[in-house]
Protein backbone atom coordinates (compact mmCIF):
# COMPACT_ATOMS: atom_id res chain seq x y z
CA UNK A 1 0.00 0.00 0.00
CA UNK A 2 1.45 3.62 -0.62
CA UNK A 3 2.05 5.46 2.43
CA UNK A 4 0.41 9.08 2.99
CA UNK A 5 3.54 10.69 2.32
CA UNK A 6 3.62 8.80 -0.87
CA UNK A 7 0.65 9.81 -2.07
CA UNK A 8 1.11 13.59 -0.95
CA UNK A 9 4.53 13.06 -2.97
CA UNK A 10 3.07 12.04 -6.35
CA UNK A 11 0.02 14.81 -6.01
CA UNK A 12 2.82 17.31 -5.92
CA UNK A 13 4.33 15.53 -9.04
CA UNK A 14 1.25 15.57 -10.86
CA UNK A 15 0.12 18.91 -10.09
CA UNK A 16 2.97 20.61 -11.52
CA UNK A 17 2.44 18.36 -14.87
CA UNK A 18 -0.77 19.42 -14.98
CA UNK A 19 -0.09 22.76 -14.24
CA UNK A 20 2.35 23.27 -17.00
CA UNK A 21 0.45 21.25 -19.61
CA UNK A 22 -2.82 23.78 -18.75
CA UNK A 23 -0.35 27.11 -18.98
CA UNK A 24 1.41 25.31 -22.63
CA UNK A 25 -2.69 25.18 -23.65
CA UNK A 26 -3.37 28.70 -22.60
CA UNK A 27 -0.35 30.74 -23.36
CA UNK A 28 1.79 28.72 -26.08
CA UNK A 29 4.79 26.88 -25.29
CA UNK A 30 7.64 29.06 -24.88
CA UNK A 31 5.89 31.46 -22.88
CA UNK A 32 4.46 28.67 -20.52
CA UNK A 33 8.04 27.22 -20.59
CA UNK A 34 9.38 30.90 -19.47
CA UNK A 35 6.66 30.66 -16.57
CA UNK A 36 7.30 27.76 -15.86
CA UNK A 37 11.13 28.01 -15.20
CA UNK A 38 10.41 31.64 -13.42
CA UNK A 39 8.61 29.24 -10.49
CA UNK A 40 11.71 28.12 -8.56
CA UNK A 41 10.09 27.14 -5.91
CA UNK A 42 7.66 25.35 -7.90
CA UNK A 43 10.48 23.74 -9.67
CA UNK A 44 12.56 22.96 -6.01
CA UNK A 45 9.31 20.70 -4.67
CA UNK A 46 9.09 18.88 -7.71
CA UNK A 47 12.86 18.22 -7.47
CA UNK A 48 12.39 17.43 -3.69
CA UNK A 49 9.20 15.47 -4.11
CA UNK A 50 10.57 13.04 -7.03
CA UNK A 51 14.33 12.32 -4.81
CA UNK A 52 12.37 11.43 -2.21
CA UNK A 53 9.95 9.23 -4.44
CA UNK A 54 12.70 7.43 -6.04
CA UNK A 55 14.65 6.76 -2.55
CA UNK A 56 12.14 5.85 -0.48
CA UNK A 57 11.32 3.25 -3.34
CA UNK A 58 14.68 1.99 -3.52
CA UNK A 59 15.04 1.81 0.55
CA UNK A 60 11.61 -0.35 0.11
CA UNK A 61 11.20 -2.04 -2.54
CA UNK A 62 14.34 -4.27 -2.98
CA UNK A 63 13.09 -7.34 -3.46
CA UNK A 64 11.19 -6.28 -6.59
CA UNK A 65 13.61 -5.07 -8.52
CA UNK A 66 12.18 -6.49 -11.90
CA UNK A 67 8.99 -4.56 -11.68
CA UNK A 68 9.82 -1.29 -9.98
CA UNK A 69 11.46 1.52 -10.49
CA UNK A 70 15.20 -0.49 -10.68
CA UNK A 71 13.46 -1.47 -13.71
CA UNK A 72 14.16 1.39 -16.01
CA UNK A 73 18.02 2.05 -14.75
CA UNK A 74 18.71 -1.43 -15.12
CA UNK A 75 17.53 -0.97 -18.66
CA UNK A 76 19.38 1.72 -19.50
CA UNK A 77 22.88 0.54 -18.26
CA UNK A 78 22.46 -3.11 -19.85
CA UNK A 79 21.52 -1.46 -23.18
CA UNK A 80 24.58 0.85 -22.74
CA UNK A 81 26.85 -2.20 -21.95
CA UNK A 82 25.01 -4.13 -24.10
CA UNK A 83 26.03 -1.97 -27.12
CA UNK A 84 29.58 -0.60 -26.19
CA UNK A 85 31.16 -3.58 -24.02
CA UNK A 86 29.83 -6.33 -25.44
CA UNK A 87 29.57 -6.48 -29.47
CA UNK A 88 26.72 -4.36 -30.13
CA UNK A 89 28.21 -1.46 -31.75
CA UNK A 90 29.81 -3.85 -33.72
CA UNK A 91 27.25 -5.38 -35.12
CA UNK A 92 25.26 -2.33 -36.02
CA UNK A 93 28.48 -0.68 -37.79
CA UNK A 94 28.08 -3.79 -39.93
CA UNK A 95 24.50 -3.42 -40.17
CA UNK A 96 24.84 -0.06 -41.19
CA UNK A 97 27.71 -0.41 -43.86
CA UNK A 98 25.55 -3.35 -45.27
CA UNK A 99 22.69 -0.90 -45.69
CA UNK A 100 24.65 1.65 -47.24
CA UNK A 101 26.22 -0.19 -49.79
CA UNK A 102 22.24 -1.43 -50.80
CA UNK A 103 21.52 2.16 -51.08
CA UNK A 104 24.82 2.45 -53.45
CA UNK A 105 24.19 -0.33 -55.60
CA UNK A 106 20.45 0.42 -56.04
CA UNK A 107 21.05 3.68 -56.98
CA UNK A 108 24.13 2.75 -59.21
CA UNK A 109 26.06 5.46 -57.83
CA UNK A 110 29.03 7.37 -59.64
CA UNK A 111 32.62 7.01 -59.03
CA UNK A 112 32.31 10.32 -56.90
CA UNK A 113 30.20 8.61 -54.68
CA UNK A 114 32.08 5.54 -54.41
CA UNK A 115 34.83 7.89 -53.28
CA UNK A 116 32.36 8.80 -50.04
CA UNK A 117 31.87 5.57 -49.23
CA UNK A 118 35.56 4.75 -48.92
CA UNK A 119 35.81 7.77 -46.92
CA UNK A 120 32.69 6.33 -44.35
CA UNK A 121 34.87 2.79 -43.91
CA UNK A 122 37.80 4.57 -42.26
CA UNK A 123 34.91 6.17 -39.69
CA UNK A 124 33.24 2.87 -39.04
CA UNK A 125 36.78 1.41 -38.25
CA UNK A 126 37.62 4.08 -36.16
CA UNK A 127 34.79 4.16 -34.33
CA UNK A 128 34.68 0.53 -33.74
CA UNK A 129 38.59 0.43 -32.58
CA UNK A 130 37.18 2.49 -29.48
CA UNK A 131 38.17 0.85 -26.23
CA UNK A 132 36.20 1.42 -23.43
CA UNK A 133 38.74 -1.15 -21.24
CA UNK A 134 40.31 1.96 -21.22
CA UNK A 135 37.63 4.43 -20.73
CA UNK A 136 34.11 4.91 -19.15
CA UNK A 137 31.28 4.91 -21.56
CA UNK A 138 30.24 8.81 -21.45
CA UNK A 139 26.31 9.27 -20.86
CA UNK A 140 24.53 12.77 -20.87
CA UNK A 141 21.50 11.90 -18.46
CA UNK A 142 18.70 15.05 -19.36
CA UNK A 143 16.40 15.03 -16.88
CA UNK A 144 18.13 13.18 -14.23
CA UNK A 145 17.32 14.72 -11.31
CA UNK A 146 18.73 12.52 -8.66
CA UNK A 147 21.54 11.33 -10.70
CA UNK A 148 20.74 7.49 -10.57
CA UNK A 149 23.57 6.51 -13.03
CA UNK A 150 25.96 7.72 -11.08
CA UNK A 151 26.71 4.40 -9.08
CA UNK A 152 27.69 2.37 -11.99
CA UNK A 153 31.54 2.74 -12.86
CA UNK A 154 30.90 1.49 -16.14
CA UNK A 155 29.74 5.09 -17.02
CA UNK A 156 31.23 8.77 -16.92
CA UNK A 157 27.71 10.72 -16.31
CA UNK A 158 27.21 14.23 -17.19
CA UNK A 159 24.01 14.55 -14.91
CA UNK A 160 21.56 17.64 -15.85
CA UNK A 161 18.43 19.03 -14.76
CA UNK A 162 16.28 22.27 -14.47
CA UNK A 163 16.29 21.73 -10.64
CA UNK A 164 19.82 19.80 -9.31
CA UNK A 165 19.19 18.10 -5.83
CA UNK A 166 22.65 15.78 -5.96
CA UNK A 167 26.16 17.50 -5.76
CA UNK A 168 26.94 15.77 -9.07
CA UNK A 169 23.83 16.74 -10.78
CA UNK A 170 24.19 20.56 -12.75
CA UNK A 171 21.44 23.17 -13.73
CA UNK A 172 21.07 23.20 -17.27
CA UNK A 173 17.87 23.64 -19.25
CA UNK A 174 18.14 21.00 -22.24
CA UNK A 175 15.51 22.59 -24.28
CA UNK A 176 17.41 25.94 -24.54
CA UNK A 177 21.02 25.35 -23.88
CA UNK A 178 23.67 26.19 -26.60
CA UNK A 179 25.35 23.13 -28.58
CA UNK A 180 28.75 23.95 -30.09
CA UNK A 181 32.47 22.98 -30.42
CA UNK A 182 33.01 22.66 -26.12
CA UNK A 183 31.78 22.66 -23.09
CA UNK A 184 30.74 25.39 -21.11
CA UNK A 185 30.48 25.65 -16.96
CA UNK A 186 29.65 28.74 -14.92
CA UNK A 187 32.61 29.70 -13.15
CA UNK A 188 31.04 27.70 -9.80
CA UNK A 189 30.90 24.75 -12.38
CA UNK A 190 26.98 23.85 -11.19
CA UNK A 191 25.69 25.07 -14.46
CA UNK A 192 26.31 23.89 -17.77
CA UNK A 193 26.07 26.95 -20.34
CA UNK A 194 26.94 25.26 -23.54
CA UNK A 195 26.86 21.46 -24.66
CA UNK A 196 29.68 20.27 -26.61
CA UNK A 197 28.50 18.67 -30.00
CA UNK A 198 29.54 14.90 -31.28
CA UNK A 199 31.01 14.01 -27.88
CA UNK A 200 28.60 11.81 -25.74
CA UNK A 201 28.39 8.05 -26.68
CA UNK A 202 24.83 7.97 -24.90
CA UNK A 203 22.24 10.53 -24.20
CA UNK A 204 19.37 9.04 -21.78
CA UNK A 205 15.58 10.56 -21.56
CA UNK A 206 14.54 8.45 -18.85
CA UNK A 207 10.70 10.02 -18.19
CA UNK A 208 12.20 13.00 -19.53
CA UNK A 209 9.72 13.57 -23.12
CA UNK A 210 6.65 13.58 -21.34
CA UNK A 211 7.62 16.28 -19.12
CA UNK A 212 7.81 18.51 -22.06
CA UNK A 213 4.12 19.93 -22.92
CA UNK A 214 4.17 19.72 -26.61
CA UNK A 215 5.45 17.78 -29.35
CA UNK A 216 7.75 20.35 -30.98
CA UNK A 217 9.73 20.75 -27.99
CA UNK A 218 10.08 17.17 -27.99
CA UNK A 219 11.48 16.94 -31.10
CA UNK A 220 13.96 20.13 -30.64
CA UNK A 221 15.19 17.78 -27.11
CA UNK A 222 16.03 14.84 -29.89
CA UNK A 223 17.46 16.87 -31.82
CA UNK A 224 19.50 18.04 -29.58
CA UNK A 225 20.37 14.68 -28.35
CA UNK A 226 21.55 13.77 -32.13
CA UNK A 227 23.63 16.76 -32.20
CA UNK A 228 25.71 16.35 -28.83
CA UNK A 229 26.04 12.56 -29.68
CA UNK A 230 28.74 11.01 -31.46
CA UNK A 231 28.47 9.06 -34.40
CA UNK A 232 27.23 5.39 -33.98
CA UNK A 233 26.37 6.94 -29.90
CA UNK A 234 23.04 5.86 -29.10
CA UNK A 235 19.81 7.65 -27.16
CA UNK A 236 18.09 6.01 -25.15
CA UNK A 237 14.47 6.66 -24.33
CA UNK A 238 11.79 5.41 -21.27
CA UNK A 239 8.47 6.25 -21.50
CA UNK A 240 5.46 5.76 -19.25
CA UNK A 241 2.84 3.37 -20.65
CA UNK A 242 0.35 0.88 -18.52
CA UNK A 243 -0.99 0.01 -21.69
CA UNK A 244 -0.21 -3.06 -24.06
CA UNK A 245 2.18 -3.43 -26.35
CA UNK A 246 -0.36 -2.82 -29.09
CA UNK A 247 -2.37 0.06 -27.53
CA UNK A 248 -0.16 2.94 -28.53
CA UNK A 249 1.89 1.07 -31.38
CA UNK A 250 1.16 4.05 -33.87
CA UNK A 251 2.99 6.61 -31.68
CA UNK A 252 5.59 4.48 -31.80
CA UNK A 253 6.28 4.23 -35.31
CA UNK A 254 5.69 7.88 -35.28
CA UNK A 255 8.44 8.31 -33.11
CA UNK A 256 10.33 6.38 -35.25
CA UNK A 257 9.71 7.76 -38.40
CA UNK A 258 10.78 11.25 -36.60
CA UNK A 259 13.60 9.86 -35.60
CA UNK A 260 14.75 8.28 -38.47
CA UNK A 261 14.28 11.41 -40.86
CA UNK A 262 16.71 12.83 -38.06
CA UNK A 263 19.84 10.14 -38.62
CA UNK A 264 18.28 7.84 -36.14
CA UNK A 265 18.35 3.82 -36.40
CA UNK A 266 15.74 2.12 -33.77
CA UNK A 267 18.15 -0.71 -32.16
CA UNK A 268 15.93 -1.58 -29.49
CA UNK A 269 12.34 -1.55 -28.60
CA UNK A 270 10.54 -3.36 -25.80
CA UNK A 271 8.04 -3.21 -23.84
CA UNK A 272 7.68 -3.42 -20.45
CA UNK A 273 4.86 -3.64 -18.07
CA UNK A 274 4.73 0.18 -17.57
CA UNK A 275 6.86 1.22 -19.98
CA UNK A 276 8.36 1.85 -23.75
CA UNK A 277 12.08 1.25 -23.57
CA UNK A 278 13.57 2.32 -26.71
CA UNK A 279 16.80 2.88 -28.27
CA UNK A 280 18.72 4.93 -31.48
CA UNK A 281 21.45 4.70 -33.21
CA UNK A 282 22.92 8.12 -34.85
CA UNK A 283 24.10 6.77 -38.10
CA UNK A 284 27.49 7.66 -39.13
CA UNK A 285 25.21 8.06 -42.21
CA UNK A 286 22.20 9.82 -42.02
CA UNK A 287 20.78 8.69 -45.27
CA UNK A 288 21.08 4.85 -43.64
CA UNK A 289 18.77 5.76 -41.36
CA UNK A 290 16.38 7.87 -43.51
CA UNK A 291 16.13 4.86 -45.70
CA UNK A 292 13.53 3.36 -43.20
CA UNK A 293 11.30 6.10 -43.11
CA UNK A 294 11.16 5.87 -47.26
CA UNK A 295 10.13 2.32 -47.06
CA UNK A 296 7.15 3.22 -44.82
CA UNK A 297 3.18 3.34 -45.64
CA UNK A 298 1.08 5.02 -43.64
CA UNK A 299 -2.62 4.10 -43.78
CA UNK A 300 -5.48 7.16 -43.06
CA UNK A 301 -5.12 6.57 -39.33
CA UNK A 302 -1.89 6.37 -39.15
CA UNK A 303 -1.03 9.73 -40.44
CA UNK A 304 -2.28 11.72 -37.12
CA UNK A 305 0.22 10.48 -35.43
CA UNK A 306 3.09 11.38 -38.61
CA UNK A 307 5.34 14.03 -38.46
CA UNK A 308 8.80 15.27 -39.44
CA UNK A 309 9.27 17.97 -36.06
CA UNK A 310 6.90 16.58 -33.39
CA UNK A 311 7.46 13.69 -31.01
CA UNK A 312 3.40 13.03 -29.80
CA UNK A 313 2.78 11.17 -26.77
CA UNK A 314 -1.09 9.98 -25.93
CA UNK A 315 -1.67 13.39 -23.32
CA UNK A 316 -1.35 15.70 -26.51
CA UNK A 317 -4.26 13.87 -28.14
CA UNK A 318 -6.44 14.21 -25.00
CA UNK A 319 -5.10 17.14 -24.07
CA UNK A 320 -6.87 18.69 -27.30
CA UNK A 321 -10.27 18.03 -25.81
CA UNK A 322 -9.54 19.36 -22.58
CA UNK A 323 -10.89 22.43 -23.02
CA UNK A 324 -13.88 21.49 -24.24
CA UNK A 325 -15.29 19.20 -21.44
CA UNK A 326 -14.77 18.76 -17.96
CA UNK A 327 -15.43 15.17 -18.00
CA UNK A 328 -12.93 14.67 -20.29
CA UNK A 329 -10.73 16.70 -18.21
CA UNK A 330 -11.11 14.25 -15.48
CA UNK A 331 -10.29 11.36 -17.41
CA UNK A 332 -7.08 12.86 -18.64
CA UNK A 333 -6.13 13.79 -15.24
CA UNK A 334 -6.62 9.56 -14.26
CA UNK A 335 -4.93 8.40 -17.55
CA UNK A 336 -1.77 10.97 -18.28
CA UNK A 337 -1.33 11.60 -14.09
CA UNK A 338 -0.88 7.86 -13.43
CA UNK A 339 0.36 6.77 -17.31
CA UNK A 340 3.25 9.03 -16.43
CA UNK A 341 3.82 7.84 -12.99
CA UNK A 342 2.80 4.32 -12.68
CA UNK A 343 6.27 2.94 -12.91
CA UNK A 344 7.49 5.29 -10.21
CA UNK A 345 8.03 4.37 -6.55
CA UNK A 346 4.53 4.21 -5.32
CA UNK A 347 2.12 1.93 -5.41
CA UNK A 348 -0.88 1.69 -8.43
CA UNK A 349 -3.02 2.56 -6.10
CA UNK A 350 -2.20 5.73 -5.14
CA UNK A 351 -3.22 7.01 -8.72
CA UNK A 352 -6.68 5.52 -9.11
C1 LIG B 1 9.96 12.62 -14.09
S1 LIG B 1 11.55 13.27 -13.75
C2 LIG B 1 12.57 11.91 -14.23
C3 LIG B 1 13.76 11.73 -13.33
C4 LIG B 1 14.69 10.57 -13.69
N1 LIG B 1 15.26 10.73 -15.01
C5 LIG B 1 13.99 9.25 -13.57
O1 LIG B 1 13.86 8.51 -14.54
O2 LIG B 1 13.54 8.94 -12.46
C6 LIG B 1 11.81 14.44 -15.07
C7 LIG B 1 12.97 15.37 -14.81
O3 LIG B 1 13.25 16.11 -16.01
C8 LIG B 1 13.69 17.40 -15.62
N2 LIG B 1 13.56 18.31 -16.79
C9 LIG B 1 12.43 18.68 -17.40
N3 LIG B 1 12.69 19.52 -18.41
C10 LIG B 1 14.02 19.67 -18.47
C11 LIG B 1 14.90 20.42 -19.30
N4 LIG B 1 14.44 21.17 -20.30
N5 LIG B 1 16.21 20.35 -19.07
C12 LIG B 1 16.71 19.59 -18.07
N6 LIG B 1 15.93 18.85 -17.25
C13 LIG B 1 14.59 18.89 -17.43
C14 LIG B 1 12.77 17.74 -14.47
O4 LIG B 1 13.27 18.79 -13.67
C15 LIG B 1 12.70 16.40 -13.75
O5 LIG B 1 13.67 16.30 -12.74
Amino acid sequence: MATEEHKRLADTVKGIHALLRTECQKYGPEVAWRRHLARNDVLQEYAASMQKLAVKCWASNNADLQTRTYCRMEWIKAQCKQYFLHGGKEKYDKREKDINAKIIFSSAKSSCEEQTSHEDESRYSKIGMQDFSERRISVLDVGSCYNPLSTDDAFNVTAIDLIPTEDGVHQCDFLNVAVAKEIILSQNTREIRQLPMDFFDSVVFSLFLEYLPCPEQRYISCKKAYDVLKSGGILIIVSPDSKHVGANARLMKSWRYALSQMGFMRIKYEKLRHLHCLAFRKCVRKDVAVRWSQLQHFSEADRKYISVTKIFIPQDFQAADLSKEKRECIEYEKTDLAGTFSELPFNNETLT
